[in-house]
């Protein structure tokens, strides 16, 4: 599979606008979860890891993160993303989240769970997924009655913001964006208890809310 991920992973953190832009989804998002330590949480596009610190540090020592990612390349800069911050609480899981057995995920979960996640995340991702309707399925077949999911995802920045859809258009085009995938609305849809942010000019939507 050649894409830009593979292509260009190594170039990623640097060049994605992480700490401008991006980051502050991710953090407003994580805690939306309330996660709790010894959980089990799933981030479907987990892409070089930029989500695991916040994600690690929300379950502790006993929980459970699992990163899922089509992108060898990219699974590569998380793999060592964990190995030289000594993360045990991480599994990486190669597959396409369009397509995977959620029983691949339930394998690397710990017996106590179920087979069940307490959270699912996604930043960045779903819009990127060639169609993300079968890959929040599967999450949500993941996640436990109760448990809460967070989508942190990207559309056109509106208001005295529009100036930056340039940009916009031009970066979600090189990374394959559908800025009118608006993933977040089945969490709105569907989700109780939904808490919804806009960020960076209404660029960056951050939804997450508890599925019974
Ligand atoms: C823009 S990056 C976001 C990465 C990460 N979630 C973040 O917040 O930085 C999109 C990621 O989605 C992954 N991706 C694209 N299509 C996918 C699919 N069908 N299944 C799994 N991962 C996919 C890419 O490999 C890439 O790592």
């Amino acid at each position: 599979m050649t894409n830009v991920y593979e292509a260009a992973a190594g170039l990623y953190d640097v060049l994605s606008g992480e700490g401008l832009v991006y980051r502050a989804g991710r953090q407003r998002g994580v805690p939306l979860l309330e996660l709790r330590p010894g959980d089990t949480v799933l981030d479907l596009g987990c892409g070089t890891g930029l989500n695991l610190a916040l994600l690690v540090d929300a379950v502790g020592p006993g929980g459970t993160v699992i990163g899922l990612d089509r992108s060898p390349a990219m699974l590569t800069m998380a793999r060592r993303r964990v190995q030289a911050n000594g993360w045990a609480s991480v599994r990486l899981v190669e597959a396409d989240a369009t397509t995977f057995d959620p029983a691949q995920v339930a394998d690397e979960l710990p017996a106590a769970s179920g087979g069940r996640v307490d959270g699912v995340f996604s930043s960045y991702a779903m819009s990127v997924f060639d169609d993300w309707h079968p890959a929040w399925q599967r999450g949500r077949a993941l996640l436990r009655p109760g448990g809460r999911a967070c989508i942190v995802d990207m559309q056109l920045p509106v208001g005295r913001a529009r100036l930056l859809g340039p940009f916009v258009r031009m970066a979600a085009a090189v990374g394959g964006a559908d800025l009118n995938a608006r993933p977040w609305t089945v969490i709105e849809r569907d989700g109780v208890d939904v808490h919804s942010t806009a960020l960076r000019g209404g660029h960056i939507r951050v939804v997450a809310g508890t599925f019974p």
